[in-house]
């Protein structure tokens, strides 16, 4: 098992394919011009493979896909299978532009559950915020995957004078469609262009959505970064990832490893293990894992408080969003 220095045993690692995408979020790349990690830089797939089968003798149970986008690596297809055949739950977060092409690949290597990130439901302001013109091709991979009952989560970064008015319209949507919605508060990366008055928070949220509906709380699992509600007579759901009001530090059994093959043990910690060159260069990496997990600070990397206010004054030294795959 892989435990740190709280006792937070952790057994789920987050795996970036690649810091490349196919769209161009603002609040995930750096404003200044962004040089993608050369290939021969990154994690091949046999040694994605080698070191998940490392971390899954270790107590591992659950992998997490992430980019960048990960569907845009040549090899995603053979990845995805050779993971499957851990013993693991193996998942992935996407922007979904991709998704018709994965479709079978998914299913035969098992994947149940897809995390996909759509921050509107309006085609005009989708080009605003990822600078591509795929808003359609994103929603019907949407309608795609549930059809095919795949259980979809939505992830929707709420942003004061972005989309912080369609809230109610993503709780409508719930209404007659099996998909989990979750508004998660705006975090702080390097060259996000981030400001405290940008984040609706988890309060602010609630409020809004209390203007047209009645909601219950669900019950959440044990290590879920999202609280979870519904309306009555919904078939699907609503959550908020609240990072930045209400952290969920004490729970978190979450590890990074990044495309380059640097192990992150929280998503704002600035020291990184590079397992990569280790493994490379025939070290043994399980000592590597234990030490930065054991020496993972107790909350945020240590970084900065709960409180908004306080942030910006905390100067965070972090990757940016995309190098890191959320
Ligand atoms: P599951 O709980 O496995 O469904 O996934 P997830 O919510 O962890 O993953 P996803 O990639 O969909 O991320 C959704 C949002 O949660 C993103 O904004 C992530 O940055 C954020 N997130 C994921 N893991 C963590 C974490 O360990 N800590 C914090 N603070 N945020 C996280
Ligand atoms: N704040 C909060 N969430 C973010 N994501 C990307 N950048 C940010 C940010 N600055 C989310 C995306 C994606 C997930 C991996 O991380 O919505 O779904
Ligand atoms: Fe790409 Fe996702 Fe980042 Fe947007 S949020 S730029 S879709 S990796």
């Amino acid at each position: 098992m892989i435990i740190d220095s709280y006792n937070r045993v952790h057994d789920y690692l987050r795996i970036s394919l690649t810091d490349n995408c196919n769209l161009r979020c603002f609040y995930c790349m750096p404003e200044e011009d962004y040089d993608f990690t050369p290939a021969s830089r990154l994690m091949q797939a046999d040694e994605i493979a080698t070191l998940a089968g490392i971390f899954t003798a270790n107590g591992v149970r659950k992998i997490r896909l992430t980019g960048g986008e990960p569907l845009v690596r040549k090899d995603a297809a053979k990845i995805i299978l050779s993971l499957s055949r851990l013993p693991v739950e193996l998942t992935m977060t996407t922007n979904g532009v991709r998704l018709h092409e994965f479709a079978d690949v998914l299913e035969e290597a098992g994947v149940r559950s897809l995390n996909i990130s759509l921050d509107t439901l309006q085609a005009e302001k989708f080009m605003l915020i990822t600078r591509r013109d795929l808003f359609h091709q994103v929603k019907s991979n949407i309608d795609l995957l549930i059809r095919k009952g795949i259980h979809v989560k939505i992830n929707v970064v709420a942003m004061k004078g972005l989309n912080d008015t369609e809230i109610n319209d993503f709780v409508a949507w719930t209404k007659h469609t099996p998909v989990h919605v979750r508004f998660i508060e705006f975090m702080p990366f390097s060259g996000n262009r981030w400001t405290s008055n940008k984040v609706m928070s988890l309060q602010e949220i609630l409020q809004n959505i209390s203007t047209a509906y009645d909601y219950l709380p669900l019950k959440g699992g044990a290590h879920d970064t999202a609280k979870g509600f519904i309306v009555p007579g919904h078939v699907g759901t609503f959550s908020v990832i609240s990072t930045m009001t209400s952290p969920f530090c004490d729970t978190c059994n979450r590890m990074r490893l990044t495309a380059d093959g640097k192990l992150k043990n929280c998503l704002f910690s600035n020291g990184e293990t590079d397992l990569l060159t280790a493994l490379r260069n025939g070290e043994d990496v399980l000592p590597l894992i234990n030490q930065s997990i054991f020496s993972k600070a107790k909350a945020l990397g240590g970084q900065f408080s709960g409180k908004l206010e306080e942030v910006e004054a905390a100067a965070i030294k972090n990757r940016s969003m995309i190098t890191i795959g959320g």
